[in-house]
């Protein structure tokens, strides 16, 4: 039977079930007429099956899956063909586990250091992050899973993420926001997507037309279904009506009703809904359901590409002296807690299970060391016996001609749900690096964390490297690179600025009211500092090698451009070669160079390439507001061949005729996006080119009325007594676990979302109406507000039983 037919044959209420999950992670059944039900699961770096307890953060057990570096670890390797290769490891345990649908990549931008979900995230640049996700989503397609590429768009900060607006102007929004999801969706088709919780410039992600008619299916030719985020759905007919399919998780039979009540009011037309339906089975009844199960073999090859991968992606900062890779029979102390605990994964709805997991201190002993011990050297969580850890360290350090220090972020510092607070290391390990100093100048320092962070304490390191969040088996892939086994060959993704307050918005991340102001524009990552020209710490693109790599004979045609690239070292190993665009104009702001092409080379010692990087629809394009389309400027380009943003070996100029007819010079209008120096854009220049005034802040902190959209956080306002009190009660059980060290997860996401999400996160027992109820109590009208909520639940138990129950 053909969808059509399918969906003509369908009730209303069967019809208006399919858009509503029917519990956490799964889809309605209609068994009359053989639509079966479908699984999503997370995630982006390894599958967090749950068959217990249901939560989408990451707090209950999941079934054993293999843990992959993150997606930020991963796209340091700029190795399309291995993100393909874990995509489709991934693919091959979600049909091993019965999983049809996996909820990632997640491919939001990095705009700053602190945001909390950076981890997950692949590049500040939208050129990496989309070939990088479109790789992984191919190769989980390659299995017949269903890939769900993630947040579109415009999501990246955890506070208030619900409950946030992105005010950002269209160009920009196309350029940084938009054009990794373009890449990904027109070169690996995902069959689903999830939008975003924030709004885009006033309209949630999920219901907003401009995003998914427009831009997703009219101009991209997307052809999947559209699902929320987990409580994400604000409007579920207008979701519809607006081109999502499916709102998670279950909001019992309250979803389905709003649908059918908005079909039979005639809010929303039932041919709007069958087509809807229609996109969403025609993905779904397509998708393969043959189940295999794991074979433990298969379970150790997805060990081994979990190893390839953190090998791969790991990037060498620093090597003084050439002191690695360490020679065979170096006498070596091992330092650090990371050494016995890794911290291989972030916090959060990603949290893997992972099937092994390998820690230095027993990989260490497969490796031609002289390991003279292991000391912890600091704690993870406070403790009182730091001075004692310390001091043992000493001792240990004595002993060695060099010191392995394992350092990195904590698992406190990166999670979901919130956003970082602190740019540096915990305290206790910078005082044991300089401890560590004074007794061993030999100090090598292997680095954890999904994001920058302040390196300044590497002034103390002869060496360093960083594994990011390498998964499961990141132990032993990075003895494999101090002890030469091969070489680092991994390349930042992210700037890492000096301090923090050399970044772009230093003094305004994460935004805490209902805006998110994205004043900088363009000018995100390495687009701020090198075009403000501020100096940074390791710019982005950078690595280091045990092997050198000289560029020449550059040759430019209109079709791309080649080099000849010579590995002119000792060791056999990979180059990341980076191609960059830059050009001067005085009708459009350009960021002083943007990549646009990027490939990785093997070569041995000694050997020679010829590597030809075509030019691409990306290449010379930017986004014009006057005739709202992409074009080409008509003007001199110049094509830089970098082995970093900062380090660019070769470079040719090409004239470009342009699609356009010449615009008006706008440098008096936007005098600090032509100079970069973004940190100067007063209000007025950036509402200018927003197009409209930006939302205020409410400066007013006194008692008032809450809204549905308004988030619990804010019944620190609310006019009844009570409310405050809840508010009170909530709010210390946040600081006292974040003083902990141990942040409550459950804590942030209550304190952090609206009201509305209360209907939305609760499996049908409240829904909108009791929502309001609530609100009333909320606002200072209790009784009212009691009454209203028992009718309103009287009501919905009514309507579950027809819905839920009644043929
Ligand atoms: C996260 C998503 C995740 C979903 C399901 C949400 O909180 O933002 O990335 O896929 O939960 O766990």
């Amino acid at each position: 039977m053909d969808i059509e037919t399918l969906v003509s044959k369908l009730s209303l209420k069967e019809k208006a079930l399919l858009f509503s999950g029917k519990n956490n992670w799964e889809t309605y059944e209609i068994t009359r007429m053989n639509i079966p039900s479908f699984f999503l699961s997370d995630g982006p770096h390894g599958l967090r099956k749950q068959e217990g307890k249901a939560d989408h953060l990451g707090l209950n057990a999941s079934r054993k899956s293999t843990c992959f570096p993150t997606a930020a670890t991963i796209a340091n390797s700029w190795d399309e063909t291995l993100a393909q290769k874990i995509g489709k490891a991934i693919g091959e345990e979600a049909i091993s586990q019965d999983v049809d649908v996996v909820l990632g990549p997640g491919l939001n931008i990095k705009r700053d250091p602190r945001g909390g979900r950076n981890f997950e995230y692949f590049s500040e640049d939208p050129y990496l992050s989309g070939k990088m996700a479109a790789s992984y989503i191919k190769g989980i397609q390659a299995t017949g899973t269903i890939a769900c590429p993630k947040h579109f768009a415009a999501n990246s900060q955890e506070t208030r993420r619900m409950a946030s607006d992105s005010e950002v102007d269209l160009r920009s929004l196309l350029e940084i926001y938009l054009t990794g999801f373009e890449i990904a969706v027109k070169e690996s088709h995902p069959k689903a997507i999830m939008t975003a919780y924030n709004k885009i410039n006033g309209v949630y992600a999920n219901e907003n037309a401009f995003l998914l008619r427009e831009i997703l299916k009219q101009k991209w030719g997307f052809e999947g279904f559209v699902v929320s985020d987990w409580g994400g759905s604000n409007d579920h007919v207008l979701g519809v009506q607006n081109g999502s399919h499916l709102e998670m998780p279950s909001t019992g039979a309250a979803g389905a009703n709003e649908i059918i009540q908005a079909v039979q009011s005639g809010e929303l037309s039932e041919q709007i809904l069958d087509e809807r339906l229609s996109e969403l089975l025609t993905v779904l009844l397509k998708k393969k359901t043959s189940k295999e199960t794991l074979s433990s073999n298969q379970e150790s090859e997805h060990h081994q590409l979990a190893k390839e991968a953190a090998l791969k992606s790991a990037v060498l900062l620093k090597n003084e002296e050439a002191i690695l890779p360490l020679q065979r029979g170096t006498k070596v102390a091992l330092i650090g807690e990371f050494a016995q605990q890794p911290r291989y994964q972030g916090a959060g709805s990603s949290l893997v299970n992972p099937t092994r997991l390998e820690s230095t201190v027993e990989a260490i002993k497969d490796y031609p060391l002289e390991v003279v011990g292991f000391e912890p050297g600091y704690a993870t969580k406070t403790a009182s016996a730091e001075a004692t850890l310390q001091k043992k360290a000493i001792e240990l350090a004595k002993q060695a001609d060099i010191v392995l220090l394992y350092l990195g972020l904590d698992e406190s510092s990166e999670s979901e749900g919130m956003d970082r607070t602190q740019f540096s290391l915990p305290s206790n390990q910078l005082e044991l690096v300089s401890a560590l100093k004074q007794v061993n100048p030999n100090l090598i320092g292997i680095l954890s964390g999904g994001s920058s962070f302040d390196l300044s304490f590497d002034r103390d390191l002869k060496a360093v490297l960083t594994g990011y969040l390498s998964g499961q088996a990141g132990a032993s892939a990075l003895l494999d690179l101090l002890t030469g086994v091969a070489s680092p060959s991994g390349k930042l993704n992210e700037t890492y600025p000096i301090r923090l307050e050399d970044t772009a918005l230093s003094d305004h991340f994460p935004a805490n009211g209902k805006a998110a102001t994205y004043f900088e524009s363009l000018f995100v990552g390495y687009r701020y500092y090198q075009t403000a020209g501020v100096p940074v710490k390791y710019p982005f693109g950078f690595g280091l090698s045990y092997s050198k790599f000289n560029y020449s004979d550059v040759k430019i045609g209109d079709n791309g451009v080649s080099f000849c690239l010579t590995n002119i070292g000792n060791f056999d190993a990979e180059e990341i070669s980076q191609l960059y665009v830059s050009t001067r104009s005085t009708r459009n702001f350009r960021p002083k160079r943007e990549l646009k092409a990027f490939v990785k080379t093997f070569l041995k010692k000694g050997e020679s390439k010829i590597i030809m990087l075509p030019f691409d629809a990306y290449t010379f394009r930017y986004f014009d507001t006057e005739t709202n389309q992409f074009e080409i400027e008509a003007n001199r380009y110049q094509i830089e061949i970098g082995s970093s943003s900062e380090e660019i070996k070769l470079s040719a100029t090409i004239e470009r005729e342009g699609t356009t007819p010449e615009g008006k010079k706008q440098v008096e209008k936007y005098p600090h996006y032509f100079s970069g120096q973004i940190k100067q854009v007063s209000l007025s220049e950036f509402e200018t080119l927003l197009g409209r005034e930006v939302t205020k802040r409410e400066e007013n902190l006194a008692r008032r009325k809450l809204f549905e959209n308004d988030t619990i956080g804010e019944m620190q306002f609310a006019k009844s007594v009570l409310a405050r009190l809840a508010y009170h009660i909530l709010d210390y059980k946040k600081r006292r676990s974040e003083k902990k060290g141990k942040p409550n997860l459950n804590v942030l996401f209550i304190y952090n979302m609206p009201f509305r999400a209360i209907y939305k996160m609760t499996g049908g027992q409240i829904d909108r109406e009791m929502v309001m109820g609530i609100l009333m109590i909320v606002n200072g009208s209790f009784w009212k507000g009691i009454r209203f909520t028992l009718k309103a639940r009287r009501h919905n138990k009514k309507i579950s039983k027809k819905i839920l129950e009644e043929d």
